[in-house]
């Protein structure tokens, strides 16, 4: 909120209390509030002063990290999966969504978000005019399934980070979607729970990045879509703020204001 906002509002809960008698009265104060910081007021952060970083290696490419991850052997994800999965999408997308690893449909297909999970994070999306195919990429933090859908470990996470990084780097994606604990846990480097940190804005390499729940959540806990909602819908306010041109070809804005 700006200064002179304050400033009269100060003043106007002052004359407020002295009319309706509740015995206080701030007799002429003069009040000099300061303005919030910088995007506090819309629960986004501050806009990046410096532009997302550019791509580090200029001979990289989406093709080539796939080749990598594929060839990967430096944990032990490496020599228990069918496939690797290295992500999939458009090479620019507004946005892209990062999970925590591939499951068991995504292992048997190389591909990400695939099983049930992936068909409500599809629905997720199309709710608001994105698409894999159109103007998303998905990733996954590890790249390779954790057996029994376990939790991936520390040294798994590590050395896979990097592919994403080097995705990321590529893709440059305006906003970045984390769906879930273990994505959030690991772009934001915190202990803190999904469920405080969903619907707030983060930033991941100056890039802007809402933590939402895993669609697996959801499907086994479907009173939490409500909030789910709320994010996707988060991302289009901001998605149509940062690209007009999402919003004119896509009028999910207006339709997610009617809902
Ligand atoms: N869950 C994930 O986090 N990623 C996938 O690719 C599939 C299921």
């Amino acid at each position: 909120m700006k200064k002179p906002v304050k400033n009269a509002l100060a003043l106007f809960f002052d004359l407020a209390a002295a009319s309706l008698s509740t015995g206080f009265c701030a007799k002429g104060a003069v009040y000099d509030f300061e303005d919030d910081a910088e995007g506090t007021t819309e629960n986004f952060p501050a806009p990046n002063s410096s532009p997302p970083s550019t791509p580090k290696n200029n001979n990289d490419s989406l093709e080539k990290i796939a080749k990598d991850v594929c060839a990967c052997s430096a944990c032990k994800l490496g020599a228990g999966r069918k496939n690797a999965v290295p992500g999939e999408g458009v090479p620019h997308p507004l946005v892209l969504v990062v999970g925590e690893g591939p499951g068991a449909d995504e292992d048997a297909s190389g591909r990400p978000f695939v099983g049930p999970a992936g068909q409500k994070l599809d629905e997720m999306l199309a709710s608001i005019g994105l698409s894999r195919s159109k103007n998303c990429f998905i990733a996954n933090i590890v790249k390779c399934r954790p057996p029994g859908n376990r939790d991936p470990e520390s040294d798994e996470t590590r050395l896979c980070m990097r592919f994403l990084e080097r995705q990321i780097d590529l893709l440059q994606p305006l906003l970045i979607l984390s769906a879930g604990r273990t994505s959030t846990a690991n772009l934001l480097q915190t202990g803190e729970g999904i469920t405080r940190l969903r619907g707030i804005w983060k930033s991941f390499r100056g890039i802007p990045l809402l933590p939402t729940f895993h669609p697996s959540y959801l499907l086994r806990d479907p009173n939490q879509k409500k909030f789910a909602w709320e994010d996707m819908k988060s991302l289009c306010r901001r998605l149509a703020e940062l690209n007009p041109q999402y919003e004119a070809e896509t009028g999910a804005l207006r339709a997610a204001r009617k809902i």
